[in-house]
């Protein structure tokens, strides 16, 4: 299993729409994505889930905060994931414990703190290839909708992912944002997780009639080629619609021309992913 943290300090660029669209995208093309919710907001989970959370919802929150190196406990990313009715795939809800997570220890033993999420993922992968008793997982992509902050409910995210995706707004503070966060990327990867890499920059919600916006893509272009994806996805109502009624966009009626970037995406992700894992 793949795991791509989705991540941008700046609020409202994308992180959720992107998690949740890349995800129906690949399914779509006949993988197996897991979305986690890493988000005290939990707007992927309201979208996902199709209802309120309430208490009694199990979530990443429990299974961060419970993990003692024991892979068959309850709180397992396999014994707290289910299935989307709405939108038809696997996630692990958020809860509003996850905002404590970023200031202290609330989750736990602090020493051990960034290792929890590593350690989960790893135990997952583990008791999906045992229960397929093959060396295949069920689920072969993990998408992490993280919260707008570089705070350190990231990094724990960032030590269990393999790859970044990073949307962006075509302007000039995305453009400031993206060294900051290539900077917390090194200092994780010097401590934590050495293989983490950046599979790309996504632009998003572009106003492509906007001449601001084509310049700064151009600067974009310029100083980012090498994580650049291809894939830009525009403005669209389609994309606002499926988020609001907590639908999937490759079934919305009305939405194949805003799927089709998603499409384009998920086709982008599987090689990247791929020549990442091969390096
Ligand atoms: N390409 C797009 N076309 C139209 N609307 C979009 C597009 N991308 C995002 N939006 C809308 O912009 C808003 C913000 O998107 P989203 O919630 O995914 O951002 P976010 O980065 O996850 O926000 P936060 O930082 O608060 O978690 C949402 O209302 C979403 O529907
Ligand atoms: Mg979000």
């Amino acid at each position: 299993m793949y795991t791509i943290a989705v991540i941008n300090q700046k609020g409202g660029v994308g992180k959720t729409v992107t998690s949740v669209n890349l995800a129906t995208a690949l399914k779509h093309k006949g993988h197996d994505p897991l979305v986690i919710d890493y988000d005290p907001q939990m707007n992927a989970t309201d979208w996902l889930m199709g209802r309120e959370a309430t208490d009694d919802d199990a979530t990443i929150f429990d299974s961060l905060a419970t993990w003692d190196g024991d892979a068959t406990d309850e709180w397992s990313f396999a014994n707290v994931l289910r299935t989307s009715e709405s939108v038809g795939i696997d996630f692990i809800p958020s809860d509003r414990r996850m905002a404590a997570a970023s200031f202290d220890s609330v989750i736990g033993r602090s020493p051990v703190f960034p290792q929890q999420f590593r350690c989960r993922v790893q135990e997952f992968r583990t008791a999906e290839v045992q229960r397929n008793s093959s060396s295949t997982m069920k689920h072969d992509y993990c998408l992490v909708d993280c919260p707008p902050s570089l705070g350190r409910s990231i990094a724990t995210a960032l030590a269990g992912a393999d790859g970044i995706i990073v949307p962006i707004h075509a302007d000039r503070f995305s453009m400031r944002g993206v060294s900051q966060l290539q900077d917390t990327i090194k200092q994780i990867r010097k401590v934590h997780n050495d293989s983490l890499r950046i599979l790309g920059l996504l632009p998003n919600d572009l106003d492509l009639r906007s001449g601001l916006v084509s310049d700064m893509q151009e600067k974009f272009e310029d100083v980012y080629s090498d994580i650049l994806f291809e894939t830009a996805i525009p403005w669209r109502s389609k994309v606002n619609e499926v988020a609001t009624h907590g639908t999937n966009i490759m079934e919305y009626d009305g939405a194949a021309d805003a799927a089709s970037y998603y499409l384009n995406l998920a086709d982008e992700v599987v090689e990247r992913s791929r020549v990442a894992t091969a390096a």
